[in-house]
């Protein structure tokens, strides 16, 4: 007997029992709240909306639960409407019944609980609108500019020296902070779930996102917008700090964490890194690649892909392309294993 008679067959032949289909029914019966209960699981970590850790998050929650819970109750009157339709045995609604029928449950109902979301809606927006963003001035402002696949982050503090910074972002918890978004080649869109909404980085138009991080600690952010073969893995490590920590941090990224001197340093040098890329106090001083002036210290390497350790480092200066696909860096990986190594530890000693 060949495998899918043996297989398809037996059930085919197989007279009913109410027995079994009894069986079936009870075991669809208790998969459904399994199956209702399946999407909160994505509720709550570093990268969910539903989870917030922000002023504007938590709006965009308390306004998808509002709505949720309004979507079900409709749902509960229309399934209850439907039962009761089916199961009545009275006799048919008169015209004028029927139209008065129509004209509260089909049109002035709906009406109002649009209406009602909307305005919920709308009362929950100003702090997301530009002139909230203008009302923050004079405090931080952070510039992040979306690049095919990475971020640079430049940190501007009123009267002080501007600090360049990439593929990760740190922000003070309990201030607002002014994100001015750019682009500098496609659409890219700025998205950190768990601290406010989203907001798209557009070439040749400047965008601004006022946010307020309330709870200390690591969260996730992505490109929202497709950018390109590597879109999936251009992502944003955001650290909300408390403002005494935060400060500290900022003013050790203003000074200079290395120097040109030893073998890794004239290494970076002699290959030509520094035409792209910048490292403070070294004469490097490219501004084509991601600023590595302080990348020891940052969480991930590649734009949240890897973690930051010196054998992460040496892989992505060996095969760029391996491991983000389109990134414009060009491969080095004819250099000497030992070089390369060289080149990552003096990287990730750049604290
Ligand atoms: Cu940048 Cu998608």
């Amino acid at each position: 007997m060949s495998q899918s008679k043996r297989l398809s067959s037996p059930r085919r032949s197989a007279p009913f029992s109410p027995k079994r289909a009894g069986f079936r029914v009870k075991a669809i019966w208790r998969a459904i709240p399994a199956c209702c209960l399946f999407p909160f699981a994505a509720c709550s970590g570093a990268q969910s909306a539903l989870d917030p850790a922000g002023e504007e998050a938590a709006q965009v929650a308390t306004l998808f639960w509002a709505m949720a819970a309004a979507g079900l109750a409709i749902w509960l009157i229309v399934v209850a409407t439907l039962v009761y339709a089916t199961r009545s045995n009275r006799s048919p609604f008169g015209e004028a019944a029927a139209g008065r029928l129509i004209l509260w449950g089909g049109a002035l109902f709906p009406s109002a609980v649009l209406i009602l979301l909307l305005g919920f809606a709308l009362w929950l927006m100003p702090t997301l609108r530009p002139w909230n963003a203008d009302a923050a001035e004079g405090t931080l402002g952070i510039e992040v500019t979306g690049k095919q696949f990475w971020w640079r982050v430049v940190y501007r503090a009123p009267d002080e020296d501007p600090v360049v910074s990439a593929n990760e972002i740190r922000l003070p918890v309990g201030r607002r902070v002014t994100l001015t978004l750019k682009s500098d080649d496609v659409i890219h869109s700025f998205w950190i779930p768990a601290l406010a909404g989203k907001m798209d980085m557009i070439p040749g138009r400047t965008n601004r996102l006022s946010l307020a991080a309330t709870k200390p600690g690591v969260y996730r952010g992505a490109c929202a917008e497709y950018c390109g073969t590597s879109h999936a893995l251009m992502a944003l490590p955001a650290i909300a700090m408390p403002p005494g920590e935060f400060r500290a941090w900022l003013d050790g990224q203003a000074a200079p964490a290395g120097t040109g001197h030893g073998r890794g340093a004239k290494l970076f040098m002699s290959n030509g890194c520094g035409a792209c890329h910048r490292i403070d106090g070294t004469e490097a001083q490219g501004s084509i690649g991601p600023d590595l002036s302080h990348i020891g210290s940052r969480r991930t390497v590649g734009a949240g892909i890897m973690p930051n350790t010196a054998e992460n480092i040496a892989r992505f200066i060996a095969a760029p392309d391996a491991i983000k696909p389109g990134a414009k860096m060009p491969a080095f990986g004819m250099l000497p294993p030992g070089d390369l190594q060289a080149m990552a530890d003096y990287l990730k000693d750049l604290q």
